[in-house]
């Protein structure tokens, strides 16, 4: 499709600039999580989907240590550096500090490259829910795997992309995002258990469904306090639950009878963030049941109670999200919809059927400009396919 390949030709345009080299293409999606919201650092389960946009790239070795790093999306700040000067945290907040994440694990794992060009495109919105920076991470994983000539097992590259976010950003993500991308399949969900890591991708068919992503507007900073903030919260939500339930390793192990019999114990705020973990766990359940029946009815009324529960008990939401989900939900054809990622912004997505989208699309664009005053559009995926290295023209 001639509008996939813009973002890669750019890269090549701008590679021509350098001295030249022997040039590689990578693509590696972005993601859309359904189901499963907050639940991969609480060691539960999550529906993910692989996105036809991510991030493009043009890369190939160089021979003077240096990594010279250029961006589409931020003209005009090349980074240059030795390759052998990448820190932990060297500039915590750069945009670059991703992608040399995601270098430095893998270099870290495999040893040096001798130097490397690296020229990106991303086609997807950053900072909106969608993993615009685990796709960087996980294509930088995937470029030095190449250039080093392996071909490494796919749980080791979601390893080395996770740490790149934990150890080199510093966000305690847990491991949704990486593993969503690497285990992207065309026309599945991914139900991937986060404590068992058992992985099954389960059929949603594009003649039933469709997802729809739309943007509220408004960024949302991952690194900021409030997603760590959650991540403690659960963290003191679990260490006090376990002086009464000494065998539970995390929130996923509980119980919603347990939870009822010991909330008491919990500060209010810790019981919600508790419940929602508790609650979500068993939609996300139910969720997987209804898409292998092919129920996508009841997957998408998960969708929909998830929101509210992110909305209500795990507070990440926001007006312009509830908006969007609302709007959404009024129309008929679709199923449900819910914020995608961690929240606090970003993008809503929905699932709904083909033939109501024209509609879906009127009646969205229309009322979240009423109840916001803001502009917004629905974008159409299907799930996707991972991390690919592509053919140059
Ligand atoms: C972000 C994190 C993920 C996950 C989601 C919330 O995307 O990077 O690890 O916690 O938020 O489900």
């Amino acid at each position: 499709m001639v509008t996939k390949r813009l973002p890669l030709m750019d890269c090549l345009s701008r590679w021509q600039e350098l001295p030249s080299r022997e040039a590689h293409g990578f693509f590696a999606p972005g993601r859309a999580n359904l189901l499963g919201a907050h639940m991969d650092y609480n060691g539960g389960a999550v529906m993910p989907v692989a996105l036809s946009k991510g991030t493009y790239a043009v890369a190939g070795l160089r021979d003077d240590g240096l990594l010279h790093l250029e961006s589409a999306q931020f003209p005009g700040e090349v980074l240059e550096l030795p390759l052998s000067e990448l820190r932990p945290q060297r500039e915590p907040g750069a945009w670059s500090a991703y992608v040399e994440g995601g270098l430095w694990t893998a270099m870290e794992r495999w040893g040096p490259l001798p130097g490397l060009d690296l020229i990106l495109h991303a086609d997807l919105p950053m900072a909106k829910g969608l993993s615009s920076s685990a796709s960087v991470e996980c294509l930088a994983v995937q470029v030095v795997a190449r250039l080093l000539g392996l071909d490494p097992d796919t749980d080791l590259m979601i390893h080395l992309a996770h740490a790149a976010e934990t150890k080199y950003v510093g966000v305690r993500c847990g491991i949704l995002d990486q593993t969503a991308i690497f285990l992207g399949r065309a026309d599945t969900v991914l139900h991937f258990d986060c404590l068992e890591l058992t992985r099954e991708h389960v059929p949603l068919d594009r003649r039933e469904a469709r997802i729809a992503i739309m943007d509220t507007g408004v960024a949302r900073e991952l690194a900021s306090s409030a997603f760590n903030q959650r991540v403690s919260e659960c963290t003191r939500a679990l260490v006090l639950l376990q002086e009464h339930l000494p065998g539970i390793t995390c929130l996923r192990d509980v119980t919603l009878e347990d939870l009822e019999r010991l909330e008491r114990f919990l500060p209010p705020v810790l019981q919600n963030r508790a419940r929602h973990v508790v609650e979500e766990f068993a939609r996300t359940d139910f969720g997987a049941d209804a898409l292998r029946l092919g129920n996508v009815a009841d997957f998408g009324a998960c969708m929909t109670r998830a929101h509210e529960s992110l909305r209500n008990l795990f507070e990440v939401s926001t007006p312009e999200l509830d908006a969007l989900v609302q709007a959404a939900t009024e129309v008929d054809g679709c199923y449900g919809g819910r914020l995608t990622g961690a929240g606090f912004g970003g993008c809503v997505a929905a699932i709904v059927h083909p033939e109501a989208a024209t509609a879906f699309e009127q009646h969205v664009i229309a009322q979240y400009a009423e109840a916001t005053g803001r502009q917004t559009e629905v974008q159409w995926f299907d799930p996707a396919g991972g991390p690919r290295e592509l053919e140059l023209p």
